[in-house]
């Protein structure tokens, strides 16, 4: 039974609580209730002085009381806690859709994507898009994997020290150790490692004892591979056609596969785009820019993988990013790519948080 100052103590904390516009005044609420020289703590300590035979029932009620109010201060701070939340969130909100502020120029906080890497993620969301998988690979290689399992002889001029960046010793299969001279060791790796049907690109640095304006020790590669049943030459053409229009935005740009030679293809065809060689213009104008190297990957490297050649056919190609991003800008010199000068970097650089282009799209 609640006597009628318990009744009032308990109208007067619930109508406290109930105005507690937030967490700090509800705090005040508690203290002035439940605190030391609280309300309720004071008519608790006042039990002592009821007469004994009242004692145990009002000693009852005012637990009672006290559990009550409890709850409530745990409610009406729930309440508080969510109101809370709820204004941070509207205050704190976002917009994502904003462009991004322009940083001034010169400054410190100024920053852009490399070309190369620019080239890299147009490449990636381009052959992506076609289902193709991004994977990499160890800068130092086995030559097994750079060289023996391409079928690449060893009378080929590629092998010899004067070309080939040779490190010492050899790895745990004893396979001398090579600064990868072309991204084709992944097709191996990549055969190796996991069952077909493939379809990957393997863009990174590669290198070769090489230096003048076109040529660098250490420049960028990227390799394409594809392999399943019924691959054929017409998969390989439509596959690289379709990329170099994408990539240069050129829908109709003319695009030609002249036969050539790899270790690693049969047959193997170099791919030309059409150009204007007098003016540097990349589409029409009548002449041929070699631009690529490509081939339906020879049945001795499937072998080489345990891939049987008559049930798993495939393609395979492999491309220098800087040329494909010197073309594309029109950029004359391959030198300032490494050199780190910013007014070239500034000049060339993509902005950060521009997606890829991808032009017309494939
Ligand atoms: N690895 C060759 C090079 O460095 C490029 C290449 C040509 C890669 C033909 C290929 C290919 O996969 O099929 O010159």
């Amino acid at each position: 039974m609640m006597t009628d100052d318990l009744a009032a103590l308990r109208a007067e904390a619930e109508m406290a609580l109930a105005g507690a516009a937030d967490l700090r005044a509800l705090d005040a609420v508690r203290v002035a209730v439940l605190g030391k020289s609280g309300s309720l703590s004071g008519l608790l300590k006042g039990l002592g002085a009821v007469p004994a035979e009242a004692r145990k029932e009002r000693g009852a009620a005012l637990n009672r009381l006290k559990n009550e109010v409890e709850a409530l201060l745990e409610a009406r701070k729930a309440v508080l806690e969510a109101e809370a939340l709820t204004a941070r969130l509207k205050a704190e909100r976002l917009d994502v859709s904003l462009p991004p502020r322009p940083f001034a120029p010169g400054t410190a906080a100024e920053g852009g994507i490399h070309p190369i890497s620019r080239t890299i993620e147009e490449l990636t969301a381009i052959f992506g898009s076609m289902g193709f998988r991004v994977v990499e690979g160890p800068d130092i290689e086995g030559d097994w994997y750079n060289f023996g399992a391409l079928n690449i002889p060893d009378h080929h001029p590629a092998r010899q020290d004067h070309d080939t960046f040779y490190m010492p010793g050899t790895d745990a299969a004893g396979q001398r150790l090579v600064l990868r001279t072309q991204t084709s060791p992944l097709q191996i790796r990549t055969m190796l490692g996991e069952p077909p049907p493939i379809r990957i690109i393997a863009p990174g640095r590669t290198y070769r004892a090489d230096h003048d304006a076109t040529h660098s020790p250490m420049f960028h590669q990227v390799e394409g591979l594809v392999i399943d049943r019924g691959i054929t030459l017409g998969h390989l053409k439509g596959c690289l056609t379709d990329f170099l229009r994408a990539f240069f935005g050129i829908s109709d740009l003319p695009v030609r596969f002249r036969s050539s030679y790899f270790p690693f293809t049969e047959p193997s065809m170099e791919v030309d785009i059409g150009w204007n060689r007098k003016t540097g213009e990349l589409g029409g104008g009548g002449d041929w820019l070699e631009i690529l190297g490509s081939g339906m990957v020879h049945p001795k490297v499937l072998a080489n993988c345990g891939l049987d050649p008559r049930e798993w056919q495939g393609f395979a190609f492999g491309m220098g990013i800087e040329r494909i991003t010197m073309l594309k800008h029109g950029m004359p010199d391959l030198r300032p790519f490494y050199e780190s000068d910013l007014r070239w970097l500034r000049h060339w650089a993509a902005e950060p948080l521009a997606p890829a282009s991808l032009h017309e799209g494939i």
